[in-house]
């Protein structure tokens, strides 16, 4: 399990001790309290309620940080405290569907924003996909979320398609947007 100190290239020469490494079983209680935080910060962009966030038990989140390898979430630390996270996953066991990985779980704390590790972290589970020969990452943004719009497009994804109405969060509906990033295109 690899660790990787962020460079001071990603303007976080002011922040101590910042680090990503890959997420594990251990890492559900800190993951579903930064899910926590920035649901309650805004539910749109997770896709569901604070309310229906806070019935998520830890057993879940353990599972969902057990995904088999290559799978895998990446968590960024300052200090002792998850602060971002990034996962990809596989979406079938058949080599059909193996081609193709959806990124999922990129969101950073509010208190530490605009300081690069979410384009750290999204970078990180690139390299994994890549690594394991991924042709293409998809993931959907539930609108409106233009600080995310920006930050796959500075990535390279572009916009495939979306699905109207995809989530109700209070009275109103969100579109869910979908983004593609063909990595290889042989
Ligand atoms: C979207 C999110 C993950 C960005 O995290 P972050 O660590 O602040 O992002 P970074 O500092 O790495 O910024 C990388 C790029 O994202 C874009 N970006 C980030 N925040 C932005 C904002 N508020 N407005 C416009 N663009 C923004 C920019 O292109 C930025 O590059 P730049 O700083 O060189 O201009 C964060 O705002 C977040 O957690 N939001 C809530 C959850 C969420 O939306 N997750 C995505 C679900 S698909």
């Amino acid at each position: 399990m690899g660790v990787w100190l962020i460079s001071a290239m990603d303007r976080m020469e002011d922040m101590p001790t910042t680090m990503i490494r890959q997420l594990a079983a251990p890492d559900a209680a800190a993951f579903s309290a930064l899910r926590r935080e920035v649901t309650a910060d805004d539910p749109v962009p997770m896709g569901l309620t604070l309310e229906e966030e806070l019935t998520r038990p830890l057993g879940g989140f353990r599972e969902q940080l057990s995904f088999p390898e290559p799978n895998a979430a990446f968590g960024a630390f300052i200090g002792s405290e998850l602060v971002g996270t990034a996962a990809i996953a596989w979406t079938s066991k058949f080599a059909s569907s193996r081609h193709k990985v959806t990124l999922w779980g990129t969101f950073v704390s509010p208190r530490y924003r605009r300081r690069g590790l979410a384009r750290a972290l999204v970078a990180r589970a690139i390299a994994r996909a890549r690594a394991n020969g991924v042709r293409r990452i998809n993931l959907t943004v539930f609108l409106p979320n233009e600080p995310a719009l920006q930050l796959y497009q500075s990535l390279g994804f572009v916009v495939c398609g979306a699905e109207p109405e995809a989530v109700r969060i209070g009275d109103t509906y969100h579109d869910g947007q979908f983004m593609s990033l063909l990595l290889n295109a042989d």
